[in-house]
């Protein structure tokens, strides 16, 4: 059976998507079957794959609203087998307050995947920087949360408000959540600073440590904009290394 992984921390720009796209493009290296699905309205993991979002004539937002059916909401990306997405653009925003008053509506989009999960090996959800319905359908669909930490000052900040959210979600919700760990993100050897913050954050927190951290790399940056994910944009790069080798442990866990 496939493990469906959320990616998700409220705190935008820590590297959730940048970890949503390589992650899930180094498990299809893998030989693994991956299914993508971006749920915030910002849609950079879906131009990230190089997506145009213009000519898109299905979203997760259609697929939310009952306008289409899961299948019908996903596409391949040239020159990544065994990859697929649901992409999301700007409409999705709107979505919050267009599923208010329907039934279920923390369930929507686990009741669409459930009928397409046993097809893929990894289901890697990539969620919008808040705590909001659209994350609380990506945490009701998942089996666990991946937090991304970047190693910054205020780290930590937030951390205990995801947490909650995510006992809440594992309470009410979803028995079956858990957090699957955190991953420190654009570690910089250079300065004492992230050092210190993944021993903070060891101290601190009750979680699995992903071994692997990614670096602070240039090359990460820049793949978006080429719509690459980065073992493909440059597959020797540090970035690249990183990426597979937390596929890897992914796998291996
Ligand atoms: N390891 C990294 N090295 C360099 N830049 C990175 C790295 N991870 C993310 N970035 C850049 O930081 C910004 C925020 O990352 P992103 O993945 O979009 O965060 P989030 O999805 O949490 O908002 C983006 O411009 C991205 O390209
Ligand atoms: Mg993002």
């Amino acid at each position: 059976m496939g493990r469906i992984i959320a990616i998700a921390n409220q705190k935008g720009g820590v590297g959730k998507t940048t970890t949503a796209i390589n992650l899930s493009a180094c498990l299809a290296e893998q030989g693994k079957k991956v299914l993508v699905i971006d749920l915030d309205p910002q849609g950079n993991t879906t131009s990230g794959f190089g997506l145009d979002k213009e000519e898109l004539t299905n979203t997760v937002y259609e697929l939310m609203l009952n306008d289409c059916t899961i299948r019908e909401s996903m596409y391949g990306i040239e020159n990544i087998e065994g990859l697929k997405i649901i992409p999301s653009d700007v409409n999705l925003a709107g979505a919050e307050i267009e599923l208010l008053g329907i039934n279920e509506k923390e369930y929507i989009l686990k009741n669409d995947v459930d009928y397409i999960k046993d097809d893929y090996d990894y289901i890697i959800i990539d969620c919008p920087p808040s705590l909001n319905m659209l994350t609380i359908n990506a945490m009701t669909t998942a089996d666990s949360v991946l937090v991304p930490i970047q190693c910054e000052y205020y780290a930590l900040e937030g951390i205990s408000q995801l947490i909650h959210t995510i006992d809440l979600v594992q309470e009410r919700l979803n028995s079956k959540l858990k957090i699957d760990g955190v991953v420190f993100t654009m570690y910089d050897s250079r300065t004492n600073l992230s050092s210190d913050v993944v021993d903070t954050v060891k101290d601190n927190l009750n979680a699995y440590v992903y071994q692997t951290i990614i670096p602070r790399n240039v090359r990460l940056a820049e793949a978006p904009s080429h719509g690459l994910p980065i073992n493909i944009y440059d597959g020797k790069s540090a970035g690249a290394e990183s990426y597979r080798n937390l596929a890897k442990e992914v796998i291996s866990r």
